[in-house]
């Protein structure tokens, strides 16, 4: 299974913040945007991730996370020249996606919550077909929104409907078979002329072959496209940790515990940031200092 981080577009939404930099560099609390999705990638257990960016944010992004070798893994970058939707990520990756299972997620979409890495591994698992994760939202119209039977089997996916079949928005995490560049190549672009990721899982819905997997309130799912929403990400992800003490999305720590590091290599990762909270926090889990209950 290959992964894929989207952290792509021009993210009006965000000026000024983002008229020179990219959204998915920004912090969100103690860390760049993008280390939450990563982390989410990295906990289904993916090793092989391509960033796909601008041509003006390709550069950093490559300047922040390298080849990947410090934490084991393979990382690759594509320059998605304009940005012409969600499942073009697929087109831009081709050459490195082939005919293999593939993970996208959107470098936006922060998630976490208890049992996540066992649900992410589970789906990552699954063969042939398509799964999609969906959560519960106050404002659906603002998303992909899956209407579901009883059963729990999908009847339909919308693109932000104005009048939403249910609460149940499909986030920024999509698993696919090997089937999916083969899939993406057959689509056409939408009235708004982009690919869209919820024509793609239409597709794969209309053969029968999509799973939803619900989340529940046990999970925290939040995108950071608008002020409000970073803000909130930010606030929630310090809250949680100034509480527990436990890091969220913290990549360094992820690789360590995922046997992708040992301890010598992650002392290594946080001998560089040991002049504050984020490196302190490495070094006492590389020292022992620091042990899960
Ligand atoms: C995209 C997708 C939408 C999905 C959302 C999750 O929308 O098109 O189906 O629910 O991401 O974050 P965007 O936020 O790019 O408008």
């Amino acid at each position: 299974m290959k992964g894929i981080i989207l952290a792509g577009g021009a993210n009006t939404r965000l000026f000024p913040l983002t008229l020179a930099v990219s959204k998915q560099m920004l912090p969100v609390y103690d860390k760049p945007m993008i280390y939450y999705p990563l982390s989410l990638l990295m906990l289904a257990g993916i090793r092989e991730i391509v960033v796909v960016s601008t041509p003006r944010d390709t550069p950093r992004f490559q300047e922040l996370l390298g080849d990947g070798r410090s934490l084991g893994l393979t990382l690759h970058y594509r320059v998605q020249e304009r940005p012409a939707g969600i499942a073009q990520a697929f087109l831009v990756a081709a050459d490195l996606i082939q005919d293999e299972p593939c993970t996208l997620v959107l470098g936006d979409n922060i998630l976490f919550g208890h049992g996540l890495s066992q649900v992410l591994q589970a789906a990552a698992a699954r063969r042939g077909g398509a799964t999609v994760f969906g959560y519960e939202v106050e404002d659906p119209e603002r998303y992909g929104v899956v209407e579901m039977d009883a059963a729990g089997r999908a009847l339909s996916i919308e693109e932000k409907p104005a009048r939403p079949k249910s609460n149940m928005a499909v986030i920024g995490l999509y698993m696919y078979d090997r089937h999916v560049l083969e899939v993406a190549r057959t689509l056409t672009p939408s009235a708004r002329g982009e690919l869209e990721i919820t024509d793609l899982n239409n597709r794969y819905l209309s053969r029968g072959a999509l799973t939803v997997e619900r989340l529940g309130r046990g999970h925290v799912w939040l995108d950071a496209g608008t002020f409000e929403s970073l803000q909130e990400a930010s606030e929630l992800v310090r809250s949680i940790q100034h509480r527990q003490g436990w890091h969220i999305a913290c990549i360094e720590e992820i690789a360590h515990r995922m046997g992708l590091i040992d301890a010598a290599a992650l002392a290594g990762l946080a001998e560089p940031l040991v002049n504050n909270e984020y490196g302190r926090y490495l070094m006492d889990i590389a020292t022992g200092k620091r042990v899960r209950a």
